[in-house]
């Protein structure tokens, strides 16, 4: 896969564990330059642990080479607009020194440093009330869930595309919960998946028409990255995953990495959902269930 010449935009890095991290890794293994998106409550956190060099064993390249960046912007995919960003966010301790972080700031900057990107990648989530039932969920929670882990991809494309160079390839990161009951993942991050599946294929309508733009999703199995120790149940995911998955193994983050540089190049694929999970999106049956053990 050569993406010498390209230029890549990813959302949704905040440490050397998840799959943004993987995804940058190889999309620069191809030979894309590499630009990061950061949330705004932890880039100061981000950017001093990589010149601190806390990062530098997971920057290895397969060449030798370390992994660089073009630049890490400040980012809440929270917001589109300036005027959208409340006083009470503003004023929080962990924005008050950062400017230009909504969408639109972000994309009209990356276009005026950078001109074109190739490839826009949208790897982050947020659900406040991830760990209620849905049936326990509020208004409040619901849509802030859909609001930072679904909508943030169409606010992503609606502002990167006019800057996107035709044939251009677009990729978010969602999960099997979107189709299929998994007791644990609420607060509607199973609704917000859906509706990033969903928008998959609208938007590869759209923007195929619009701007010539490629628009796709991974399925990602389950990885110990930080966000999913927050849910709270990864390390039983992964077991799971591991007893009932075609394949039984650990998913390793560059797998998903991979998959995600081939979508990059892969010319005629659009409006599809890519499954990287050892297979377990396949099985209609738990095979360790209890019940099948003679
Ligand atoms: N880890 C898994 O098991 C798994 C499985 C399938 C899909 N995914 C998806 O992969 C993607 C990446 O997650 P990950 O598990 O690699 O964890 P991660 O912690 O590496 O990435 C999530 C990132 O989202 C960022 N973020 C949260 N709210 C944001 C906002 N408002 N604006 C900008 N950034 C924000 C966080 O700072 C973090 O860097 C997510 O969409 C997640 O749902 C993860």
């Amino acid at each position: 896969m050569n993406l010498k010449g390209k230029k890549a935009f990813i959302a949704g890095i905040g440490d050397d564990q998840g799959y943004g991290w993987a995804i940058a890794k190889a999309l620069a293994e191809a030979g894309a330059e590499i630009i990061i998106g950061t949330w705004t409550p932890i880039m100061k956190i981000f950017t001093q642990s990589w010149s601190m060099g806390k990062f530098d064993e997971s920057r290895k390249l397969k060449s030798g080479k370390m992994m660089e960046y073009l630049k890490v912007y400040s980012l809440d995919a929270a917001f589109d607009k300036p005027e959208d960003v409340p006083a009470e966010t503003k004023e929080n301790k962990r924005y008050q020194d950062a400017s230009g972080y909504t969408i639109s700031e972000v994309a009209a900057e990356v276009a005026k440093e950078y001109g074109k990107i190739d490839i826009l990648v949208h790897s982050l989530a947020n659900g406040p009330e991830v760990k209620k039932p849905l049936l326990e969920t509020s208004r409040n929670g619901y849509l802030a869930a859909v609001s930072s882990s679904a909508y943030s991809f169409v606010s992503l494309l609606q502002h990167f595309g006019p800057h996107m160079n035709a044939g251009g390839s677009t990729i978010s990161l969602t999960y099997m919960a979107s189709e299929k009951a998994v007791p644990g993942y609420g607060g509607g991050m199973s609704s917000a998946k859906a509706a990033l599946e969903s928008d998959t294929k609208m938007l590869a309508w759209e923007a195929g028409r619009k701007w010539g733009l490629r628009v796709n999703t991974i399925s990602a199995g389950p990885l110990r990255s930080r966000a999913a120790r927050a849910i709270g149940f990864i390390d039983s995911m992964i077991a799971y995953s591991k007893a009932n998955a075609p394949l039984s193994k650990d998913l390793e983050a560059e797998e998903v990495g991979y998959a995600a540089a081939f979508l990059a190049t892969a010319t005629g694929v659009t409006g599809t959902t890519l499954y990287v999970d050892n297979g377990m999106h396949a099985m209609g049956i738990a095979m360790d269930s209890p019940a099948l053990i003679p």
